[in-house]
């Protein structure tokens, strides 16, 4: 009675905006239906063609968001997004019969809220009667080789909730649509699985893997997402036949040129019979490749259905005539309107025996030359951008909802949210785009970011001062540590460093801190002072193009954060000749000039191997760069290396010297740094209190003076025999083998052997043998590979003068202030087999603790009376328990708890939070759209079963792992219980507190 209550009170608000309650909107009336419910009739014995009327609308490209939305710049590419679907509804409004789909949530939305009343009920009505479905449903279509699994859940969740609350079950997308993307990663599958799809369609596979798919009909699949995870990771998967073009000659759009259907008898033009001849051979080609007696024709493109008249009209033409000559003729052929979801019902209801998959589809090639393993590092610093974007974005949402602010934030927080879904798209972070676009992207990221710290400044000062909206007591700056640059700490003289740390568990990360020359005391929130280091900014960091700094060194200090912690430290900057013994500057332990050209051998990693004990491998790190091939790109051979194509012009990369080497050992760190030529430094790292070393590079201004594109690339090369196997990460959770010149499903031929074994590297790649492991974290993704036992190849950066003629028009040649870019990164490198250690790291260097620079306007005893130490989790989370997701929802909030280990696992989660009462849980699918219990998935009939595990059969060794089932596990309550590698979750009802710690 009360739930009944609450539900009629919700009804009334949302319907206060309209003129009729939204529930009588969205709820199909009698004699309608949405869903599979609305599906064209099939008929057995004949070849059923789904006729699927669709637009690609990029969410940026060669244009940017909004002058795609608008039409703007119609000369750069004619495509104007909200002419499209004004369009498809008016033709959709026209004829029942006709359906059509719509695939990113971002345009759609841009376009709904600008609708008036009497256009949205139209909708509505199209919706509820199946005419407009939606596929895919996320905000972007995004990328699956540089995006990370925690924005893709992300931008699922926010285009699917607008989805659902505007259309309800009707408006719910029931298959994937990445007709696009460049490659298919394992991890995107098993998530799809997961948001409760039935089926998943790609576009673009591998030239060779197609055509054995075409051959031997295996272009449909069930695709196991993840091995631990087993059956409830299995999705359908299907590849189109013709990427997601309409077939040659069918193409009816103002942006082609085929003849249009004439069929006027007495027309000299009248070519009914030979279209339909043709169209209908090209049907039975198609439907050899498939299993059963459906095909699905991809009738649209990029752009299409600006004047959605020219497509509907010559489709109700082929479609009406084909099927009288169908009847006439006895073909047994039928065509109709249908949509991706309407189709899968259809295969399902035929129920083939599909085979199966375990890998992924990357590296994805078009023909011989043309391997698109580029873009894994195309534009390396909007790759890192996209990152930060994620950690604020993850911060934001944490401190909304911990600290108790006003639900109007949510403007804020919704406006970063759609930034960081418009920077999953396929040629977002993977740095396909134009120039012009990257910038606007960046635009929209950086305001984005500016606009949401709204958020995290609130809940400082509300735990600073009490009150949120009290004037600050600190600016809370975001600073370029990226490129040593901070304008608080390098002119003040005492300035206070906030934390947070977005993890949950208490961990410690080393923070360097931009300063001028001096003397520094550091000091905790308990009054302590804690060691320091000075170490000066190297001279290529000083001289990056863009920087406009004072500061001269870093001022380095070993944070230990708290779980969900917001931490502060007090810097002061002290008279000269007082130095205490508490700051410790940097030795320099000396440097010299190297003129030839050995390898460098990085001492302080020797130092730390032999220190920890945990392995004996000899690390050689060295410096490279592949000239780009150039070329008229009119036939394979001819092919240039570009934003997505990496073709290098060498057998084997051309090896930088080392110019100086100089050490810098001090009482946290020890340093040794290389300068190379070519622009190129690298400082190997050693923090005494952390686990790894960290290698930090800077790579640029690329020199082309030569007229010489070049891609560089950084080896570090092991001991290790790890017999031309390496592992890569699926972006950024599971990890997949990889095996040198070796693809699992077919014999492939590389005519590529570099290109063509380079993999997308989303936070790590390893290699292995026995006990001995080396792993490197990226902080940003990047393509990597191993084309030589014991080695790991990353690339690092890309600057070339030649367009690869795959669209964007242009070639990737960034600069900045008028010179070429320089990007500076990190990798962590690790020896150890700890899987948990292993993940911590990988999570931290993920969603790094962001800092905040503020002048200091107190004097360093009122700051002592702050509450500079606060946390939002009573401990620690238990090992194996990683909280993916905390993000408000309406009066609720959304958690997502995810198990990173193999093993089950059970926790109490009304006992994790300081300051939050849990009242009640409910749980959802993985993207928050679906009560859990509204879930079913469907069941294939598969070929062969699945091997136990994919990274122990590949290679075929015979070796199969025992994937741990551990029994059942069942929820207690609020005590839940989380599988191995499962995430679940949750909308909660809860209270805020009186917190418990202080
Ligand atoms: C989806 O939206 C409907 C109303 O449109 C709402 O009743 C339902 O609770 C929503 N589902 C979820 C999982 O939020
Ligand atoms: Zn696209």
């Amino acid at each position: 009675m009360v739930a009944m209550l609450k539900l009629l009170v919700l009804l009334v608000t949302l319907a206060g905006v309209f003129s009729v309650p939204l529930q009588d909107k969205i709820t199909p009336r009698s004699g309608e239906a949405c869903g599979y419910e609305s599906c064209p009739v099939t008929e057995n014995g004949v070849l059923n063609v789904h006729i699927v009327a669709h637009t690609h609308d990029d969410v940026g490209w060669l244009k940017t968001v909004d002058q795609y939305y608008y039409g703007s710049r119609n000369r750069v590419q004619k495509a104007g997004v909200q002419y499209i679907i004004d369009s498809v509804v008016k033709e959709l409004w026209e004829d029942p019969k006709r359906k059509f789909i719509y695939v990113e949530t971002a345009f759609f939305w841009k376009w709904w809220v600008r609708q008036p009343e009497s256009i949205r009920d139209k909708v509505h009505t199209l919706v509820r009667q199946g005419r407009l479905q939606f596929v895919g449903g996320a905000w972007s279509m995004n990328d699956e080789a540089a995006s990370h699994y925690q924005s893709t859940i992300d931008q699922f969740t926010w285009g699917l909730s607008k989805l659902n609350e505007t259309f309800g079950t009707c408006g719910l997308p029931r298959v994937g649509w990445q007709i696009d993307p460049f490659g298919h990663s394992r991890e995107f599958a098993s998530l799809l699985a997961a948001m409760g799809y039935d089926g998943l369609f790609l576009g673009r596979i591998d030239y060779q893997d197609k055509s054995s798919r075409l051959h031997n009909q295996d272009m449909e699949m069930v695709w196991r997402g993840d091995d631990v995870l087993g059956k409830s990771s299995d999705i359908f998967t299907g590849v189109l036949f013709n990427t997601y073009s309409p077939p040659p000659g069918f193409c009816f759009d103002v942006l082609c040129d085929d003849e249009p259907i004439i069929d006027d008898p007495d027309s000299p033009l009248f070519n009914v019979d030979d279209k339909i001849d043709d169209f209908i051979s090209t049907c039975f080609k198609m439907a050899l490749a498939y299993r059963t007696d459906n095909i699905l024709v991809t009738m649209g493109d990029d752009f299409h259905y600006q004047d959605a008249t020219m497509w509907f009209k010559n489709l109700d033409k082929l479609i009406e005539y084909a099927n009288l000559k169908s009847a006439k003729d006895g073909l047994n052929v039928k065509l109709f309107y249908s949509t991706p979801t309407c189709y899968l019902k259809s295969v399902r209801d035929a129920n083939p025996e599909l085979p199966i998959k375990q890998d992924d589809f990357f590296p994805y090639a078009s023909d011989s030359t043309a391997y698109w393993t580029g873009y894994f590092t195309s534009r390396p610093t909007t790759k890192y951008f996209e990152r930060e974007g994620n950690n604020y974005l993850q911060m934001v949402k944490q401190l909304q909802v911990l600290a108790g602010l006003e639900e109007h934030n949510k403007f804020v927080l919704n406006e970063l949210k759609s930034a960081m879904g418009v920077m999953q798209h396929h040629d977002a972070i993977t740095g396909t785009e134009k120039q012009h676009v990257t910038h606007d992207y960046e635009r929209l990221l950086n305001q984005a970011i500016d606009d949401a710290l709204l958020i995290a400044r609130q809940a400082f000062n509300k735990v600073t001062q009490g009150d949120a909206l009290k004037p600050p007591l600190f600016e809370y700056a975001r600073c370029r540590l990226n490129e040593s640059s901070c304008h608080a700490s390098e002119t003040s003289d005492q300035f206070i460093i906030t934390v947070y740390n977005s993890l949950g568990w208490d961990l410690k990360e080393a923070l360097r801190i931009p300063v001028v020359e001096g003397s520094y005391e550091v000091y905790a929130p308990n009054g302590q002072k804690i060691d320091s280091q000075l170490v000066p900014i190297p001279p290529l960091v000083l001289k990056i193009p863009t920087r406009h700094s004072s500061a001269t060194h870093e001022l380095v200090f070993i944070a230990r954060l708290h779980a969900l912690g917001i931490k502060s430290f007090y810097i002061k900057k002290i008279k000269k000749n007082k130095r205490d013994s508490h700051t410790h500057d940097y030795y320099n332990v000396g440097s010299n000039v190297r003129s030839h050209g050995l390898n460098v051998k990085p001492t302080i990693i020797d130092n730390f191997e032999n220190r920890a004990k945990r392995d004996t491998s000899d690390l050689d790190i060295t410096f490279h760069y592949y000239p780009g091939c150039v070329g008229n790109n009119r036939v394979p051979a001819n092919r240039s290396s570009g934003a997505y194509i990496f073709r290098p012009n060498a057998t084997s990369p051309k090896q930088l010297n080392p110019l100086t080497t100089e050490n810098f050992n001090g009482v946290l760190v020890d340093e040794k740094r290389v300068v190379y030529d070519q622009k190129v430094l690298s400082v190997r790292r050693h923090y005494k209190e952390l686990e790894f070393i960290e290698n930090e590079w800077l790579v640029g201004p690329i020199d082309i003076s030569d007229d010489v594109g070049k891609e560089f690339a950084v080896r570090y090369q092991s001991d290790i025999l790890n017999n031309g196997e390496f592992y890569t990460d699926s972006n950024g959770r599971q990890v997949l083998k990889r095996k040198l010149n070796q693809r699992p499903q077919w014999n492939v031929t590389l005519a590529e052997p570099i290109a063509g074994n380079y993999y997308p590297v989303t936070n790590e790649i390893y290699i292995e043998n026995g006990d001995k492991r080396l792993t490197v974290l990226t902080d940003r993704s990047q393509g990597g590979t191993s084309l030589q036992e014991g080695q790991v190849e990353l690339m690092l950066h890309r600057r070339l003068l030649h367009d690869d003629a795959f669209g964007v028009g242009e070639a990737l040649n960034e600069t900045a202030n008028g010179e070429g870019l320089v990007v500076r990164g990190r990798h962590r490198i690790f020896t150890t087999k700890d899987e948990v250690l292993l993940r911590k790291n990988i999570l931290q260097l993920h969603q790094q603790p962001i800092v905040f620079v503020s002048e200091a306007h107190i004097p360093y005893d009122q700051w002592l009376t702050l509450d500079n130490c606060h946390r939002f989790l009573k401990s620690s989370l238990p090992d194996g328990l990683h909280l993916l997701t905390l993000e408000p929802r309406g009066e609720q909030l959304l958690l997502r708890f995810e198990n990173y280990k193999d093993t089950n696992m059970q926790i109490d989660i009304s006992n994790l939070f300081d300051g939050i009462k849990i009242n009640g849980i409910h749980e959802t699918n993985l993207a928050g759209n679906r009560w859990k219990e509204d879930v079913e998935s469907f069941e294939w009939r598969k070929e062969r079963e699945f091997a136990d595990s994919f990274n122990k059969q590949y290679g075929g060794n015979g070796e199969t792992s025992h994937v741990s089932s551990n029994g059942q596990i069942q929820d207690e309550g609020f005590n839940v219980a989380l599988k191995g590698k499962e995430i679940r979750t949750f909308v909660i009802d809860y209270d805020l507190v009186k917190k418990e710690t202080l």
